[in-house]
């Protein structure tokens, strides 16, 4: 069993994934129950997780320094890799230059860490502001960047190693191995695969529910639908899911849900057409969080007066996977990023049981059971769309005007990717409306009109993203399509920002 100790990192339930997926245990726990949790779990290695906070600032979560002297393996990551240099007496840079995105890391030394990796130099992602500058005593540091002198050091003997960068994103090459050899090589824990299996998924919603009902709430996304097969698998048509149609969904989204549960998962679907209310209720506000609030707000209410109509539903299900948790303040000392709407709970009174069979799971592996749940690739593998649909791709206030330019849009992007196969290559792609202005000539008179940013890129664990290298006249023709056909837009301009630091989102 591996205890993780999380000061608040975006990133650590995918550690504990990365963990899992070898097969061992892994326990998440605070850094302030450390200690007492390594004396009662007898764990066969310990990782420290990143997190927002500098060490010299006041408050920094801290951990017992006796935990290097217990002889149990550690690996620490990022904030942890800075938090054993400052407590073991290395030096510690404050964050004067912050670092965030791919960089190029050179090995030089013999590490079990880097075991069976034949490249000297690979990419790996970074996400810090204090850089350590020297190892403690008795440490060596045999990889480092342009930026970070010490990137990664190492007592062997000891059996304590650490990194500045994230080994558990999959945009850090080999980072899988490392987190791996660190289990087998260095902690002695043996391997095994891990295979998700719908059945346990299925059994485990059969028991839960038992011999209720239960009501969904259903956006036609990959998420609440394999949430809803898993649930039509188990308790039939006691199942009630129920689509609000909010106006700020992808087009073509109406045709496709009804056609899920209609002819898929044969089971009723209710729908409400809540359009013209919700554009209301959005006038006016420009504010991105305001908005999500907003947003969300109205959807619960919508849904709850729905839902009380079918007064023998004793459970509510929701579709939420793991990363909407973390972005939404999963842990402890975790920073908020952004309000997912449909993280955060239904009012109590409702009188419903929540209960959310994804939670635990990412994006891919939710997928994965899509597929083995026998639904249509088309639907699996979709992109992900965000709750607050395209309000948050329309930057300032979302008017019926502009909604319309960002769908017209967004189909011709659609259309276009599909086209060109690369839809199947990259993780989203979706315009922005920017709320700025461009002069341009149309004909032969000048026209000011809005610029439309288009974001593409890829992502397999959503925490970390590059933008798609499309072939110029892929975006040519987006480009001109944009411009010429969709009234109002003036210029379009490609987004070239990894996350981190910029989230996939505008808003
Ligand atoms: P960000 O912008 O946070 O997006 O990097 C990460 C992923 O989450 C999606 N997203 C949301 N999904 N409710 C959702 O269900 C939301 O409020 C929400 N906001 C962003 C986004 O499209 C991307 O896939």
């Amino acid at each position: 069993m591996i205890l993780l100790i999380d000061f608040g990192s975006q990133t650590a339930h995918l550690i504990g994934r990365r963990v899992r997926e070898c097969g061992a245990a892994v326990m998440i726990v605070p850094p302030e129950d450390a200690m007492d949790e390594i004396r009662l779990q007898k764990p066969d290695g310990i990782i420290f997780s990143g997190g927002p906070a500098f060490v010299n600032q006041n408050g920094a979560p801290m951990v017992d320094k006796n935990i290097f002297t217990l002889g149990i393996p550690i690996l620490a990551i990022c904030y942890g890799h800075q938090l054993t240099a400052y407590l073991l007496g290395g030096k510690v840079r404050p964050g004067r230059t912050k670092e965030y995105g791919p960089a190029v890391i050179e090995i030089n030394g013999p590490s079990k860490l880097f075991a069976h990796i034949i490249d000297n130099h690979f990419t790996v992602w970074m996400s810090h502001g204090d850089t350590v500058t020297m190892p403690p005593p008795g440490y060596t540091s045999p990889a480092k960047t342009t930026t970070a002198p010490v990137a990664m050091m190492q007592n062997e003997y000891k059996k304590i190693y650490s990194l500045q960068f994230h080994p558990e994103v999959k945009h850090t090459k080999y980072g899988s191995l490392i987190i791996r050899n660190f289990l087998k090589e260095i902690c002695g824990v043996p391997i095994k695969r891990i295979i998700l299996k719908p059945a346990t998924f299925i059994q485990t919603a059969k028991e839960v529910i038992g011999d209720k009902r239960a009501v969904i709430a259903v956006s036609g996304g990959v998420d609440s639908t394999v949430a809803a097969a898993i649930l039509s698998r188990a308790i039939g048509k006691r199942l009630i899911p129920i689509y609000i149609d909010n106006g700020l969904m992808r087009t073509e989204n109406y045709e496709s849900i009804t056609h899920i549960f209609r002819e898929i998962l044969k089971v009723p679907l209710e729908i409400v057409d809540a359009k013209k209310h919700f554009l209301t209720a959005l006038r006016g506000i420009t504010d991105p969080e305001e908005k999500r609030k907003t947003i969300g707000k109205l959807y619960i209410d919508y849904f709850e007066k729905t839902a009380r109509r079918y007064s023998d539903a004793r459970f509510l299900i929701q579709g939420t996977i793991y990363s909407d948790v973390i972005e939404s303040k999963g842990t402890k000392h975790a920073d908020k990023i952004k309000s997912h709407h449909n993280v955060g709970g239904l009012p109590e009174q409702m009188g419903l049981t929540l209960y959310e069979p994804l939670r635990a799971l990412y994006k891919d592996e939710v997928r994965k059971l899509g597929l083995k749940l026998h639904l249509p690739n088309d639907i699996v593998m979709q992109q992900p769309f965000p709750g607050p649909g395209q309000a948050i791709r329309v930057i300032g206030e979302v008017t019926a005007d502009r909604l319309a330019r960002q769908q017209h849009a967004d189909r011709i992007v659609l259309e276009e990717m599909r086209r060109s196969g690369w839809i199947n290559k990259v993780f989203q792609s979706f315009p922005v409306l920017t709320d700025t202005k461009s002069t341009a000539v149309k004909g032969d008179g000048r026209f000011y009109g809005e610029v439309v940013a288009l974001r593409v890129y890829g992502s397999v664990d959503i925490m970390t993203a590059s933008w798609s290298r499309l072939p110029y006249s892929l975006l040519q023709t987006i480009s001109s399509r944009i411009v010429n056909e969709v009234p109002g837009i003036s210029r379009v301009v490609y987004d070239i920002t990894t996350k981190p630091p910029a989230t996939m989102e505008w808003e």
